[in-house]
């Protein structure tokens, strides 16, 4: 039997911050109303030619180096985002090729915020089948591009960033325990970017009336975001066999403090039992939870055999909760040198390009 660790963990966030200072120059609010109703402090905007591909590349090569793993050895790459890169291809595949995981399946997962949680459920499902030994799971966001910067409503909200999972199969009992995926499409209107699908495709008045923002109906989503966070954490217990009192650390979706508190009164636990950073990222999306257990892993806050919760929610609307006891990087006889890897990739991937052009001039489909 196999079990699903969590064995690697990386995350990268732009250079560029942006303050509340920032917005109370863009539009009609202040410091102090965002702090109090959001706890959030600072986000990070991607700068000009920064994309979420190359946000979650560096996140998943750090997790690799520190899982110990070749890019080579990966069956299957996961990239949860709310902001793909394209409506296709996947940004994945961008990923897979930039790292060279050659051997690799790979796909992008939506479920808005909840969808880190969704994709590492899926991961550790197909290694706990026995399908493959080793995924790496990533949630990446430029959601700033997708903000429209005159609507206070929203603007004050999101971040950049990205964060990965490198899951491995072992024999030793531990790492994901149990998940709950939920999702109510009837609120779907709560929260969304209405156009750029095949519904709304992207037109002249698509963009003048704005439909490619983010839309958001803020108090709907407080509302029912407050309600499913302790719900699902206490499910995703009981599946697990696992007592409140069992955990050691909840790692919530950073959308709001206040949020975060209501999930904490909820279950009847000090707010120090979660991780808490949306103050300085804001809400990155799929990416705020591998961001924070990142952190948390830097502050020491995370040893091997803690008992641990990732719960999130967002558009769809979705939501989950996933308990797991944290790993750790598996014992390993050498070390893998994983930037070495991707300068091999990036070599691959030159060569691929250069085949099919000269093949394409060689049987007459490109004109020389
Ligand atoms: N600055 C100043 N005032 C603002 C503002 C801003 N940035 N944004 C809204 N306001 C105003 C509103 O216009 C409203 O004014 P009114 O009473 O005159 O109509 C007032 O502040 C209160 O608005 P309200 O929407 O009730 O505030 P709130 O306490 O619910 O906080 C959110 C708003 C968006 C912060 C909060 O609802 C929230 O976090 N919702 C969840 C959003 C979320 O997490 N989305 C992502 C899910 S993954």
């Amino acid at each position: 039997m196999f079990y699903a660790h969590i064995t690697g963990w990386g995350m990268a966030v732009p250079a560029t911050t942006l303050t509340n200072a920032d917005l109370e120059k863009m539009v009609e609010t202040s410091d102090e109303w965002i702090r109090e109703r959001t706890g959030i402090l600072e986000r990070r905007i991607a700068r000009e030619g920064e994309y979420p591909a190359d946000l979650a590349t560096r996140a998943a090569l750090q997790a690799l180096q520190v899982a110990n793993l070749s890019p080579a050895d990966l069956e299957l790459v996961i990239c949860a985002t709310s902001s793909p890169e394209h409506l296709f291809p996947a940004t994945a595949c961008l990923v897979q090729d930039r790292i060279g995981a050659n051997k690799a399946g790979a796909f992008d997962l939506s479920a808005a915020c909840s969808g880190f949680i969704y994709a590492v459920q899926m991961a550790a499902q197909s290694i706990r089948s026995g399908a493959l030994r080793n995924a790496l799971v990533i949630g990446t966001e430029n959601l700033s591009r997708f903000v429209d910067w005159n609507d206070r409503n929203t603007c004050i909200l999101f971040g950049d960033g990205a964060g990965a999972f490198v899951l491995q199969a072992s024999e030793r009992p531990g790492g994901v325990l149990s998940a709950v995926l939920r999702s109510d499409g009837s609120g779907a209107d709560l929260l969304s970017v209405p156009a750029g699908g095949s519904r709304f495709p992207a037109s002249a008045e698509s963009v003048r009336s704005g439909q490619h923002f983010i839309h958001m109906d803020g108090r709907e989503v407080f509302r029912f975001a407050t309600r499913v966070m302790a719900q699902s954490t206490r499910e995703a217990l009981q599946a697990a066999g696992l007592r409140v009192e069992d955990v050691h650390l909840i790692i919530p979706h950073q959308a709001n403090y206040r949020i975060i508190e209501a999930a904490a009164r909820g279950l009847k636990l000090p707010i120090e039992k979660f991780v808490v950073n949306v103050q300085r990222y804001g809400n990155t999306s799929t990416a705020s939870i591998p961001i924070a257990v990142c952190e948390a892993v830097q502050q020491g806050q995370l040893q091997a055999g803690d008992k641990i919760v990732l719960v999130g929610f967002g558009a769809g609307l979705t939501w989950g909760a996933l308990t797991a006891e944290w790993t750790g990087p598996l014992p390993a006889e050498r070390r893998v040198n994983v930037r070495g890897f991707v300068w091999l990739a990036r070599l691959r991937s030159l060569y691929r390009r250069l085949v099919r052009f000269i093949e394409g001039i060689l049987w007459g489909r490109r004109e020389v």
